[in-house]
């Protein structure tokens, strides 16, 4: 796991990584991680099309620092996607990175020729989330980023994977520990006040692959079953024996579903 180098990048450039050829999927990581996560995606499909995976503002090996919104996010990623060139796109997000898809969505159906909603949901955070968020800002500031590490792996992973997939574990650790606490903090602030999209749904044009592990205690199956039920063209794949990380915990199902919706979306090898 985690191939990825780690460079970081000195500049305000945007971080990237940009293999394969052909129509575009662009993978936007969860939190409080970066591009790593996506690695053995980033094998297998850019095989198949060209595969854009950036470090989102304050993540990875991105140096662009300062609080962020979810939108500003997606703005973000859309100057990635006007820079190279690579409209239309499939874009697909894991949790805060769904979040993120959602956004740009909203703002640039046009430049979408399908959607991928990786273990996420459209609701905001209910007033318990919100306090949470609020204690996990306090945490990160006492006592770092492996605090807040600590606290979420639990509800990260299935169970079979934290008893049975060392490997995971510990990639995944690693990439929680090596967040920014202050990218952590604007991230926790950022998620906090994004609006309820659950009423934009069923405006979504674009065709949409939902994908949850049957064992996502974050965003769980029932969750994820109702945004499929909202969105039009929509559909969805439940992945056994994964948790909240189903892209890193079972990543054979999650690549074979991900690769059938972008050969249906048009995406595929040049060659
Ligand atoms: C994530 O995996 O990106 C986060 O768990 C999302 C969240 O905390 O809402």
């Amino acid at each position: 796991m985690a191939t990825t180098t780690n460079t970081p990048n000195l500049t305000d450039a945007p971080s990237y990584t940009d293999r394969g050829r052909g129509g575009a999927l662009v993978l936007v990581h969860g939190f409080p991680l970066d591009r790593r996560m996506w690695d053995e995606q980033i094998d297998v499909l850019s095989k198949s099309c060209r595969v854009i995976a950036p470090d989102l503002r304050g993540f990875g090996c991105s140096n662009r620092a300062g609080a962020f919104t979810i939108e500003s996010l997606a703005e973000d990623v859309h100057e990635l996607v006007e820079q190279l060139g690579v409209k239309p796109i499939v874009l697909a997000g894991l949790s805060m990175g769904g979040y993120v898809t959602l956004a740009y969505a909203k703002k640039y159906p046009a430049d979408l020729r399908g959607l991928v909603l990786i273990d996420t949901k459209a609701a905001a955070d209910t007033p318990e989330a919100r306090e949470g968020r609020e204690k996990m800002i306090q945490l990160v500031r006492a006592r770092g980023a492996a605090a807040v590490a600590e606290q979420m792996m639990p509800k990260m992973l299935s169970e079979g994977t934290r008893r049975s997939r060392p490997g995971v574990v510990n990639a995944l650790r690693t990439l929680m520990n090596e967040c920014p606490p202050a990218t952590i903090e604007h991230a926790l602030a950022a998620m906090r006040d994004r609006p309820d999209r659950t009423g934009e749904l069923a405006s979504i044009r674009a065709a949409t692959l939902v994908i949850v592990g049957d064992s996502d205690v974050i965003t769980p199956p029932d969750v994820a079953e109702a945004m499929r039920s909202q969105i039009p063209h929509a559909t969805l794949q439940v992945i056994r024996g994964a948790g909240h990380m189903s892209p890193m915990e079972q990543p054979e199902p999650v690549n074979q579903a991900i690769e059938r919706f972008v050969a249906e979306c048009g995406v595929r090898n040049a060659e």
